[in-house]
């Protein structure tokens, strides 16, 4: 399905950048998982923009939830989120109708919908649209923490620059998951920052990794081939934009490993079935094995810069120069954050209803 991520619990987006609204709709939730509006609210915070390292467009994502919920708990309906686009100038992208910013999808939103599509602020491909995944997210997140699983990311690197590694994946949790800029060195932190204005001083932008660490994930969920807890985790990461790489585990390292480095030795401890080191994150086979599940986004550098830039005007076959202007963000990753949290609840939230069936997530 074209804009529907889920099986057992799916999640349709829809909306453009400078559209009325933008939203989602979800479907397969449970009835009586609590909506907590006030962590909507913080989620949606933590994906706004910030002075100096992101874009100058502030949008105050007033959601409003219009159908599948009822006191402040899911019917099990389906459940609408709306929140409308105030803060729009799209005489920017007037200017430059037929112009493809490079690394953006002008020129394939062009050939896909043939002129129709709505081409200002990138339209139905602009990261604006996640404002909806982590309103979604949220309700969910807090559903999955009822259940002992807990997720948590880092940036792990930013230009080139890195954080410390997780050393007490709960503690670090408490301390990241609030934070906009979520590392776990306040020194890298700052030379990160630094990165950031420095390409953006430059007319230019950078890009990063970010690390996920998720808890409590019950052993034996996911399926063996299509439906891997892999094939999900990066089925929807992938759909992020800006998204450009996706490892579990040790990833793309883990080829240079010999077979007994990269194989995870079992254990019994306190009568649990563990594994002595996690190179293959959490997943065997497709399947949890009760580890922790880690995973490593790549977020490529804002495509939309003032640089000058070679390209096509794609309506009259002539090859041009681009100077972006509008309002980008020179860097996407500290906002990409929570989406990457957000988009993980929900695919976790598929893969655990999908095994364990719809009440699973319904709390106490
Ligand atoms: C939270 C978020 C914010 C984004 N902000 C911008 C932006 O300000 N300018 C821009 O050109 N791209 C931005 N993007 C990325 C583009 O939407 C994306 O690169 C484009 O749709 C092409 O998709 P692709 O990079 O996945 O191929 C953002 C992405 C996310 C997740």
């Amino acid at each position: 399905m074209k804009n529907t991520f889920g099986s057992s619990i799916s999640v349709t987006l829809f909306g453009e950048s400078h559209g009325e609204y933008i939203g989602a709709c979800v479907d397969g939730l449970a009835p009586g998982l609590k909506i907590d509006i006030d962590f909507i609210k913080s989620q949606l915070a933590l994906r706004r923009p910030v002075e100096l390292i992101s874009t100058t467009r502030i949008e105050e994502d007033e959601f409003s939830i219009v159908s599948g919920s009822f006191n402040g708990y899911t019917t099990g309906t389906p459940l609408t989120i709306l929140i409308p686009n105030k803060d729009v100038k799209s005489a920017d992208y007037d200017k430059n109708r037929f112009i493809a910013r490079p690394g953006h999808a002008d020129y394939t939103a062009y050939l896909k919908y043939h002129g129709f599509e709505d081409y200002r602020g990138g339209g139905h491909f602009s990261g604006r649209i996640t404002a909806a995944l982590v309103a979604v997210g949220a309700i969910l997140i807090s559903a999955l923490k009822e259940k002992g699983i807990e997720i948590g990311t880092h940036i792990s690197r930013l230009a080139n620059v890195y954080d410390s590694n997780f050393s007490d994946y709960k503690k670090d949790f408490k301390e990241i998951n609030s934070k906009y800029f979520a590392t776990l060195s306040k020194e890298a932190e700052e030379k990160m920052k630094d990165k950031i204005i420095e390409a953006s001083n430059n007319s230019d932008s950078v890009g990063g990794v970010l690390e996920t660490v998720i808890l409590g994930m019950p052993e034996g969920a996911g399926e063996p081939w299509f439906d891997s807890i892999e094939s999900e985790l990066s089925h929807i990461l992938f759909s992020v934009p800006a998204v450009k790489g996706v490892e579990f585990g040790d990833g793309f390292k883990i080829a240079d490993l010999l077979g007994s480095q990269a194989n995870d030795s079992y254990e019994i401890k306190n009568g649990k079935v563990i594994t002595k080191t996690n190179h293959n994150g959490g997943i065997n086979g497709g399947i949890s094995n009760g580890m922790p599940i880690t995973v490593k986004t790549a977020i490529k550098p804002t495509p939309t810069i003032p640089k000058e830039q070679e390209t096509v005007d794609f309506k009259n076959n002539k090859n041009t120069k681009i100077q972006s202007s509008g309002r980008h963000d020179p860097c996407i990753v500290p906002r990409a954050r929570v989406v990457v949290d957000s988009v993980i609840a929900i695919a976790l939230s598929d893969i655990l209803t999908k095994r364990f069936g719809t009440d699973y997530l319904k709390g106490k």
